[in-house]
C-alpha cells in the first residue's frame, strides 16, 4: 500500500478542514445540550465529541501502528456508536460521562498522536478516518436538528435559503434503457467495503420525475389524509419547515424530507413507485451516448452551483435552484439538497469482503431493514459525492435529510 508522501499534504489539509468543521458544529450547542440525547436510539452528544478523534487514534495509532494508548479507558468509552432495535434503547445517564473539559483534553491528545503518526500509516487508514469523521458531521447535523432552538446558537451567517416560494407541476423525463455501473473495482480508489465489486446491469427504459417531490406536492397527500412528515410543524392552520435554527413558513418549492415508507406511500398514492438503486445510477450518471460520468453534470468537480452539498447551507433550498447540476437526461438535484431514497434494500455487491480494520461497517446492516440512499444532502462533504458511495438507513427513520421522486410503473 502507498505510504503518505505526495498526497500527505492534501489529505492533511482535508483532515484539518474536517476537524475545524466539526469543532464549529459542536460550538452551535449550548453547554447543557452536550449531555442530552435528542434521538432516543443514539448516544448523548458528549459521546461524539470524544468519538471522532478517539476513532482516529484507535484506527491509526493503536490498530494501524500497534502503539500503546495512554487512554485505554477513554478509548473503550468512545470507540463505537449504536443502532439498537426498537424497544432496546440506551439507558446511560448524563453523570456516566466525563466532563467536557476532560473529553476535550482527550481529543487534543488523540489529535497530537494522530498528527505524529500520519507519515507512517498507509494512506487508506487516513482516508478512512477522514471519511468516518465527515459522515459523522452529517449525522450529527441530523441530531442537532432535533434539539429545541434554544439549545442552539445560529451562526451569524445563518440565512435559510428557503423563503416559502411557489412550486409548479413536476415534469417527467424519459430515461432510455442502458447500462448502469454500480460500485467500483477493488483497488481503483478509496471506498468503503460496500462499494466494492463493480456491478454492470442493464436498466430498461423508465420515466422519472424531473424534480424531487416538493413540499407543495406532498401537501396534497397530507390533505388526502397522510400524516405530517417529521420536518413539518403545524401551528393552528399554518405549516412550517423545521429548519436547523428556525421554523420556516413551509416552502412549497423545497424538497419534502420523508422516510422511505412515507415516500413509498406517496408514490403508490400517485400510482407510481420509487427508483431502484440501478435506476438512480442510470438517471444520474448515464448519458444518451452510453458513457457514464462521475457526476450528474459531467466531470467537473462539485461546486455549489451544481447543488446543495458540501456544507453549502443548513437547510434545503428550492428544487429549482441548481439547474447547472442537471443530469444528461435533464433530471434535477439527483445529487444534493437531500439524499434520494431508493426502493433497494441495502445489501452487498458480489464478492463483498469486510474491511479487517472495520469489519461491521456495512455487514451489521445487511438485514433488509435498511434501504439505500444515493446522492447527498447540504451536509454531505464533496468527497462523499462519488457515484459508488452508498448511504443507508432504516426505512422508517425520520431524522435524515431524505427526499425522493417517483418513477412511472
Ligand atoms: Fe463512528
Amino acid at each position: 500500500m502507498p505510504v503518505l508522501e505526495a498526497t500527505s499534504s492534501r489529505l492533511l489539509t482535508e483532515l484539518c478542514g474536517a476537524r475545524a468543521q466539526g469543532d464549529e458544529l459542536f460550538s452551535v450547542l449550548t453547554p447543557e445540550a452536550m449531555y442530552l440525547r435528542p434521538i432516543a436510539e443514539r448516544h448523548r452528544v458528549i459521546f461524539y465529541l470524544g468519538h471522532l478523534d478517539g476513532f482516529d487514534s484507535i484506527q491509526i495509532c493503536r490498530e494501524g501502528l500497534g502503539q500503546k494508548s495512554p487512554d485505554p479507558g477513554l478509548d473503550d468509552l468512545f470507540q463505537a456508536g449504536i443502532d439498537p432495535d426498537a424497544g432496546q434503547l440506551p439507558k446511560d445517564t448524563a453523570s456516566d460521562w466525563p466532563s467536557v473539559e476532560q473529553v476535550k483534553a482527550y481529543v487534543e491528545r488523540c489529535r497530537r498522536r494522530v498528527d505524529d503518526s500520519l507519515e507512517q500509516v498507509p494512506e487508506e487508514a487516513v482516508q478512512m478516518a477522514l471519511e468516518h469523521r465527515l459522515m459523522h458531521l452529517e449525522t450529527l447535523a441530523y441530531m442537532f436538528h432535533n434539539f429545541p432552538f434554544d439549545s442552539k446558537r445560529a451562526p451569524r451567517t445563518y440565512n435559510p435559503a428557503l423563503t416559502g416560494g411557489a412550486d409548479r407541476a413536476n415534469e417527467w423525463r424519459a430515461i432510455p434503457g442502458g447500462e448502469a455501473v454500480l460500485g467500483q473495482r477493488r483497488g481503483a480508489s478509496f471506498g468503503w467495503d460496500n462499494e466494492y465489486g463493480e456491478v454492470r446491469s442493464q436498466i430498461p427504459e423508465f420515466r422519472v420525475q424531473r424534480f424531487p417531490v416538493s413540499n407543495g406536492e406532498y401537501l396534497q397527500f397530507v390533505r388526502a389524509g397522510a400524516a405530517l412528515p417529521h420536518f413539518w410543524i403545524q401551528k393552528d392552520e399554518r405549516l412550517f419547515h423545521r429548519g436547523m435554527f428556525a421554523e420556516i413558513p413551509l416552502p412549497l418549492d423545497g424538497p419534502v424530507y420523508v422516510t422511505e415508507l412515507e415516500a413509498e406511500a406517496y408514490a403508490a398514492w400517485l400510482g407510481k413507485r420509487l427508483m431502484s438503486e440501478g435506476e438512480f445510477h442510470r438517471a444520474a450518471y448515464g448519458t444518451p451516448s452510453g458513457e457514464n460520468r462521475p457526476y450528474p453534470w459531467g466531470v467537473s468537480p462539485p461546486s455549489h452551483e451544481h447543488g446543495n452539498f458540501d456544507f453549502k447551507a443548513w437547510d434545503p433550498e428550492s428544487i429549482y435552484a441548481t439547474p447547472a447540476g442537471d443530469s444528461a437526461f435533464g433530471v434535477s438535484q439527483l445529487v444534493g439538497n437531500g439524499w434520494e431514497w431508493t426502493s433497494t434494500p441495502f445489501g452487498p455487491f458480489p464478492g463483498f469482503e469486510q474491511r479487517p480494520s472495520y469489519p461491521g461497517y456495512s455487514s451489521n446492516f445487511f438485514d433488509n431493514e435498511h434501504y439505500v440512499l444515493k446522492g447527498g444532502s447540504s451536509r454531505t462533504a464533496a468527497r462523499l459525492l462519488r457515484p459508488s458511495f452508498r448511504n443507508w438507513f432504516r426505512r422508517d427513520y425520520p431524522y435524515l435529510y431524505g427526499k425522493f421522486r417517483c418513477v412511472d410503473r
